[in-house]
């Protein structure tokens, strides 16, 4: 058995077939009106390798300026769509707060995207729990303590698994080493979708 830290939450197919299939369709909505846009690294300007978008009243952003939320696509400069119901019923399910999330953000991984061991701190609450849903292809995900320096482990997260990211491990470093091609036919071209729904400001 794999012993995660205190407050990390795997929760291994919590979603069966057909209802990563109807959030695909919901997340279809969801690019059409806000576009998978390539962020980039602050200061230096290097695109990552996950291209993103969001959803809710609020979206995470990275551009050379730094890192933020902000409540327009920075791309085309409309709000963000609002966050499917289906997604707000797994919040209420899952999170164990009563307030809604006030952001999704959708990270699409292409076969060769990865991304690095990082905190979750752009947030001004850190009180709600991040709640992570994968669908598609497999991932290699790693986790660690709120120290850099700690030690980590990782575990393959696949189509229709849940992570909670809460309590003592609400700042725990993570990251996506690698992902696994072709081991999903949920998404017609491939690759992993990530969406995390997430409490900005109290
Ligand atoms: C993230 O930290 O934003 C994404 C984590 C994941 O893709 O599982
Ligand atoms: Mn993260």
């Amino acid at each position: 058995m794999l012993v995660l830290p205190k407050g990390v939450r795997h929760i291994p197919g919590h979603l069966d077939r057909g209802e990563q299939e109807l959030l695909v369709q919901d997340l279809r909505a969801v690019v059409g009106q806000a576009p998978l846009y390539r962020p980039e690294m602050p200061r230096t300007g290097k695109p990552l390798s996950v291209r993103m978008t969001n959803c809710g009243e609020l979206g995470w952003v990275a551009d050379k300026a730094g890192y933020r939320y902000q409540d327009r696509h920075p791309v085309t400069g409309t709000p963000w769509p609002p966050i499917p119901d289906r997604l707000m019923t797994i919040w209420t399910d899952l999170s164990g707060d009563t307030r809604p999330p006030q952001a999704c953000l959708v990270n699409f991984y292409d076969a060769k995207a990865r991304m690095g061991l990082h905190q979750d701190k752009d947030e001004s609450d850190f009180s709600a729990p991040v709640l992570s849903i994968s669908l598609g292809d497999a991932c290699l995900f790693r986790i660690g303590g709120v120290e850099r320096g700690s030690p980590t482990r990782s575990f393959r997260l696949e189509s229709g698994d849940i992570v909670l990211l809460g309590g003592e491990s609400r700042l725990a470093f993570h990251g996506v080493d690698r992902i696994y091609p072709t081991t999903s036919t949920l998404l017609k071209d491939g690759g992993r979708i990530n969406l995390t729904l997430r409490r900005v400001n109290t």
